[in-house]
């Protein structure tokens, strides 16, 4: 059984609060993303699920399991790391051999003193048996390296060591797969057809994976569900497309995808939703919510530029002026002064149609159900 729950889970280090109560429910077979910027706990969460931290208090369950007095090695978890962690020495083979190799050794109590383990090792991987070499092999095509059984890891490209490695935890048949920030090192072309790797493996085997990054395209593309952290706690668990739709805070809305954030005051509510004001600038909204003070939430594609009076004036439509123009090949991103406020557009690029200059004047239109507020 790979689920995995997390409850009331706190760690502190001295005085410093690394993580604050973290709930999370994990199915089995999911691939769930712990995500948020550097510092916020994610690392620790997953330290604590794995058994190499001692929670402060808060159960760890894994199935049916608590797991909170049960020791790293005995918890079935494969883990895979920034930093690869291979044997240099050890070949392709070898080092996905290594750990099974070891448990074969130990099988039954004790096998041998210390001082003839390294040698016992070298003998047992360059004649592995028949299970070994099988599950080996197996865990190799997986990870499309079947071919380079002899090589030595040192020979190989980063992206080729990174499904080593994953290789060397699947090969353990784990019940859980955690994966720390493992493309961070991996330039981007790499990094983004290793993600495709690593989504379709986990679920060829079908194994339950937390995956930690601080890389919101990475969570959003890959995971099933995301929990986005900030200093210790978990601010929103959702799947991707609820997350991009509707962050519950300014924070998970600026962290995932960029968007811009205005303080707001709601002036009337209407049938359809709300009227706010931000500053002297009025929007229609169809969000109602029952209090005055608000945060509103407009993403930067969510907003209509036109040049040329194709946004005729009326409702949601602001008069601005082009301050910053960024071309970004696919798209174009605006800073467009409207009053006192900046606001971010994207717009994406037509062959054929000019950038506009700074200064040019421009009308925004913006559909009330893309003003959110909070
Ligand atoms: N061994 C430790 N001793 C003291 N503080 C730690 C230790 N490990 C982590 N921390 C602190 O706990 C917080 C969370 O760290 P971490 O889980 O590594 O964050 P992330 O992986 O999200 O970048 C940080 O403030 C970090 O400085
Ligand atoms: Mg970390």
């Amino acid at each position: 059984m790979g689920s995995v729950k997390v409850k009331n889970l706190i760690k502190k280090y001295d005085d410093v609060v690394a993580l604050n109560n973290v709930n999370i429910n994990i199915e089995e077979g999911e691939f769930f993303a712990l995500l948020g910027p550097s510092g916020c706990g994610k690392t620790t969460t997953m330290r604590c699920i794995a058994g190499f931290e001692d929670p402060s208090s808060g159960e760890i369950l894994i199935g049916n399991n608590v797991v909170n007095n049960i020791t790293a090695n005995k918890r079935n978890c494969g883990m895979v790391f920034q930093s690869y962690a291979l044997f240099p020495h050890y070949n392709v083979f070898e080092n996905v051999a290594y750990s099974l190799t070891v448990r074969e050794l130990y099988q039954g109590g004790p096998a041998t003193k210390l001082k003839s383990f390294a040698r016992l090792m070298s003998k047992r991987l360059a004649k592995p048996s028949k299970t070994i070499e099988q599950k080996v092999m197996d865990a190799l095509s997986y990870v499309e390296l079947d071919k380079y059984v002899e090589r030595g890891v040192n020979e190989l490209s980063g992206g080729q060591q990174q499904r080593v490695a994953l290789a060397r935890a699947l090969v353990m048949e784990p019940s859980v797969l955690l994966m720390d920030e493992p493309l961070s090192n991996l330039d981007k072309k790499l990094r983004n057809s290793m993600r495709t790797t690593i989504r379709r493996i986990q679920q060829e085997v079908g194994i339950t994976t937390i995956f930690v990054t601080h890389d919101q395209e990475e969570a959003m593309s890959m995971a099933d569900r995301v929990a986005v952290m900030k200093d210790g706690e978990v601010v929103q668990i959702a799947t991707p497309t609820e997350l991009y739709s509707n962050p519950q805070t300014p924070f998970v809305a600026d962290f995932v995808g960029s968007s811009n954030i205005f303080e707001g005051q709601i002036k009337e509510s209407t049938k359809e939703g709300s009227v706010v004001n931000i500053g002297d600038v009025i929007l229609k909204s169809n969000i109602k919510l029952d209090k005055k003070d608000v945060k509103v939430m407009i993403r930067p594609e969510s907003i209509e530029l036109s040049s040329n009076g194709k946004i005729k004036d009326g409702e949601n439509v602001l008069k601005g002026k082009v301050k910053i123009s960024t071309y970004l090949g696919a798209q174009i991103r605006y800073d467009v002064m409207v009053g006192n406020h900046e606001i971010m557009i994207d717009q994406t690029f037509e062959p054929g149609t000019p950038v506009l200059p700074p200064g040019a004047d421009v009308k925004l239109k913006i559909d009330p159900e893309r003003v959110l507020l909070i």
